[in-house]
């Protein structure tokens, strides 16, 4: 009975077939082999794009007569029956399906009968997944710059609150110089608009037509590939079929630019981790971006800066998973390939989920203003104006430096500002100071004395708020 079934299934097998290959192979796919080559597990996230591609071929085909005009639109229609399938849950996929083209295509068949069968005509899984990457791969640039976007937003509205709270700027972990907050945390928008711009450039290459290269080396089907580009919205075509098929520049570009976001992700955190601690106090974590402790009931931690931090790892192990199967691989499609796909949906997917939870932390985070203006009046930051002031009254800049160190000290002695030091103590110091030596002392006259584009100075800041604000209204 047992031997009865199983021709009886085999039977049904060869008439269902699972998989796009293998006529002539004699043997079933050994199990080990069958876990090891499928990627239905992570590609059928790609379904979308995938019928997207395939729709796009469908209608460039019935274009050129490989099909004809009522073929297309069942193809397409079961095409979009396939897709409501999946994404309402009603779609099972099985391993031996392999990966996302082939359980499509079966199921178009399915649905739709022999006409499937014509679908594939003119390309092979070899461009097509080329272009299903590359247009999944738009749409998750256009998220994440727009999420990049959201995120200056957010730091841009802080700026606008801190024009007039000045703070310390660090070096080395060490008060260094007077700034407004504003002009710190603008710096954090000039980051993230080269990330901006970044993710742009890398769209700009990922924005090129490769379908039609087929396997390899192109196809005697006549597609019109540029018919095609115009429908997805492409750009541009590529040019060599063999550099098509195999070229994954687009996927290193990719993770190279999200590797350099998530690192401008981790100095923020590292900052507002220590600017939340008590020793700080220069920012207020709102609870619902807080976590607790298991054992001290008293505590609220910062997890979730600490992990936007942590995961930048990640991105770059996601970096190099691709690189290193890339490096040293003969043109030109090779089945490593297939190892592209969990790395960038890995980087993609940390990128988002970081974003997610940073936007509304940072536009959640209340500062304490009036902690951060008392830190800005310590450490003789106003130490460095003096020595320029020396400069401007005709003393070399290395003797001026010496003079101001030895005032320092001096006020380091008896715990005093530089500007509490007496005329006489600066006269004796340098013959040439006179009042005016107290116009360049203390934060306020700091920041004002600051020159020109890109400093500090508060006319400046606001000028750079007044750009930035111009940009995101635009
Ligand atoms: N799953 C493959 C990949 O992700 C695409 C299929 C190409 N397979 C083949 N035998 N040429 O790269």
């Amino acid at each position: 009975m047992g031997k009865k079934k199983q021709t009886k299934r085999s039977k049904k097998a060869q008439k269902q077939p699972r998989k796009l290959w293998g006529t002539w192979l004699r043997k079933k796919t050994h199990p080990a082999v069958e876990r090891l080559t499928e990627s239905i597990s992570f590609d059928r996230r790609l379904y979308r794009h995938d019928i997207q591609g395939s729709i796009a071929h469908a209608a460039t085909l019935a274009r050129v007569n490989v099909i004809t005009e009522p073929e297309k639109r069942k193809i397409i229609s079961g095409l979009r029956s396939v897709e409501r399938d999946i994404s309402e849950g009603r779609f099972q996929f099985r391993i031996e399906n392999e990966d996302i083209h082939t359980a499509v295509e079966l199921a178009l068949t399915r649905k739709i009968g022999s006409v499937a069968k014509k679908l594939h005509a003119g390309r092979s899984r070899n461009d097509q997944m080329a272009l299903d990457l590359r247009l999944w791969m738009r749409d998750e640039i256009i998220h994440i710059e727009e999420q990049v976007c959201l995120l200056q937003e957010r730091i841009l509205e802080h700026a606008e609150q801190t024009v007039d709270v000045p703070t310390a700027a660090f070096t080395h972990l060490q008060h260094a110089q007077p700034i407004p907050l504003a002009h710190h945390l603008l710096a954090y928008m000039e980051m993230f608009e080269r990330d901006s711009a970044r993710l742009l450039g890398c769209y700009a290459r990922v924005n090129e037509l490769p379908l039609g290269s087929g396997a390899v080396g192109g196809t005697s089907v006549p597609v019109d590939r540029e018919f095609t580009a115009r429908l997805l919205g492409f750009d541009s075509i590529t040019h060599n079929s063999v550099d098509a098929v195999s070229n994954r520049d687009f996927c290193m570009e990719f993770l190279s630019t999200l590797s350099s976001l998530a690192v401008h992700l981790s100095p923020l955190p590292a900052e507002w981790t220590w600017w939340a601690s008590p020793e700080c106090g220069f920012i207020e974590l709102d609870d619902a971006f807080c976590t607790g402790s298991s054992i001290m009931p008293q505590k609220k931690n910062p997890d979730a800066l600490e992990l936007i931090r942590g995961k930048t790892g990640r991105v770059f192990g996601d970096l190099f998973q691709v690189l290193t199967v890339m490096k040293g691989l003969p043109l030109s499609y090779n089945r490593d390939l297939q190892e592209d796909k969990e790395a960038i949906f890995d980087a993609a997917d940390t990128i988002r989920l970081s974003l997610d939870a940073l936007i509304p932390l940072c536009a959640k985070t209340k500062f304490n203003t009036q902690r951060i203006t008392a830190m800005s009046e310590r450490d003789h930051m106003d130490a460095a104006s003096l020595a320029e002031y020396f400069v401007m009254k005709n003393v070399p800049f290395r003797d001026a430096y010496r003079i101001v160190g030895e005032l320092v000290a001096k006020c380091i002695d008896r715990d005093i500002a530089l500007q509490d030091l007496k005329l006489k103590d600066f006269k004796t110091a340098c013959p040439k100071v006179e009042q005016d030596v107290y116009d360049v002392l203390g934060v306020e006259n700091c920041l004002k004395r600051y020159q020109g584009v890109g400093s500090a100075n508060p006319r400046n800041v606001r000028r750079e708020l007044n750009r930035w604000r111009k940009l995101f209204e635009e």
